[in-house]
Formats: structure tokens, C-alpha cells, sequence
């Protein structure tokens, strides 16, 4: 699978007749301080959105060390293959897939769903912000980029961009996965190109 604007090329290397760009959404992220315990985010390179709400609370891991080297926050950066966490069983209290899973094969999606339950404590939570990719069968387009403008529960502002191949996915497609892992759905909402998901492990 390839990434549309990550892993080197740059966006004047894109052939943008090939993009299909969905308008900017709004994100409002919740406050974690309720949260007790540290927060595993998953995928934390990108813009490192988590570890901006997060900070030393975040421990962010991701595959790519490059990706983690870009960003720049307060968080514990590991680079972890999500597929097999180095953590014990029931070691957070919260895990986070911030953009991530658009980056994932729905075979790793679940690999790491697995994994993602295995470290979460009893009663421990997940959320997930991802896209809604529909394409209408008149276009014919290799890759999708979705664009989020992001607001912080102090009133900070920030911004995502994130382009992958072009591939149908919906809150239907990880819901499931989830389900199948035993995560129980506490919250969902859906805007038009984004969706929220919070899950409990019972
Ligand atoms: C675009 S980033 C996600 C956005 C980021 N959370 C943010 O706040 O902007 C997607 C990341 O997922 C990472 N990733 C993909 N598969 C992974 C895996 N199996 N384990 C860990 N990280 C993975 C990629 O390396 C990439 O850095």
C-alpha cells in the first residue's frame, strides 16, 4: 500500500488530477484529563496531534522513526510496531488511533485492534478519529486526502492533512473489527468525511 504524501514524496511530486481532496472538517478533541493513567497513541508521527492534547501523559508510538522525529511535543515517542506492543497486559487506561487506521491494511486494522485490547486495562477506553471514504463510481481517482482542522480543549487550534490510496471505508469498517475483538461502542458520530468512535474493553 502506498502513502499518498508521506514515506518521501513531496506534495509538488503529486499529480493532484489524481487526488480526490474532501473539504476541511472540524475537530473538537475531548479533554483527557478525566483519564487516569497514560495514554497510549498509536501512529503518533503525522502531526502528533495526541501528544499536543496529551503531553507527557502520551506515550506515541509508531512504526516510522522519521515520522516520530517530526514531531514535536512533550510525549514518550517509541518506535513500535502496533502490530506486536512491547507493553504488558492491562497497562493503559486509554488508547488513541488519531489518522491512523487510513494508513493501515484492514488485515493490520486487526492485528492491531488485538493488540490495542490485549494493553488496555478492564474498563479501559479507545478512541478513534478516522475518515468516511465514499466514492461516487463516476470518479476515478488513485488516492484520497482528507483535511482537519482541529480544535484543543483549551482553545488551541491545529491541522491535519492525510492522503492514502483510495479505498471505501466507513465507521462501519472499524466498528466491526472492534466488536469482533469484544470493545463494547460507548459514542459514535459521523460528519460527512470524518467519524469519532469510543470503545470500552469489558
Ligand atoms: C498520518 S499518521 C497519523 C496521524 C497522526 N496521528 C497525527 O496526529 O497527525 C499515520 C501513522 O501511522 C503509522 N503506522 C502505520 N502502520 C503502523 C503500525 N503497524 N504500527 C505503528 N504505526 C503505524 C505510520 O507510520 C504513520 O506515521
Amino acid at each position: 500500500m502506498n502513502e499518498m504524501n508521506r514515506g518521501g514524496r513531496q506534495p509538488s511530486e503529486i499529480n493532484w488530477d489524481e487526488v480526490l481532496v474532501f473539504p476541511m472538517e472540524e475537530i473538537k478533541l475531548p479533554p483527557l484529563e478525566k483519564r487516569s493513567g497514560w495514554i497510549l497513541d498509536i501512529g503518533a508521527g503525522g502531526e502528533g496531534i495526541i501528544g499536543l492534547l496529551g503531553g507527557t501523559r502520551v506515550v506515541g508510538v509508531d512504526k516510522s522513526r522519521t515520522e516520530l522525529e517530526e514531531t514535536s511535543d512533550d510525549s514518550l515517542r517509541i518506535v513500535m510496531d502496533a502490530r506486536d506492543l512491547g507493553f504488558l497486559d492491562g497497562t493503559f487506561e486509554t488508547a488513541t488511533l488519531f489518522y491512523s487506521l487510513m494508513y493501515m491494511s484492514l488485515e493490520t486494522v486487526d492485528n492491531v485492534l488485538e493488540e490495542v485490547k490485549r494493553v488496555l486495562k478492564p474498563g479501559g477506553e479507545l478512541y478513534i478519529w478516522d475518515a468516511i471514504v465514499e466514492v461516487p463510481p463516476e470518479v476515478d481517482k488513485k488516492y484520497f486526502l482528507v483535511q482537519v482542522s482541529v480544535v484543543f480543549p483549551d482553545g488551541r487550534l491545529g491541522e491535519g492533512r492525510y492522503g492514502m490510496d483510495i479505498r471505501r471505508q466507513g465507521i462501519e469498517t472499524f466498528k466491526e473489527i472492534a466488536q469482533h475483538h469484544g470493545f463494547v461502542v460507548l459514542n459514535e458520530e459521523a460528519k460527512e468525511h470524518s467519524f469519532f468512535l469510543r470503545l470500552r474493553k469489558e
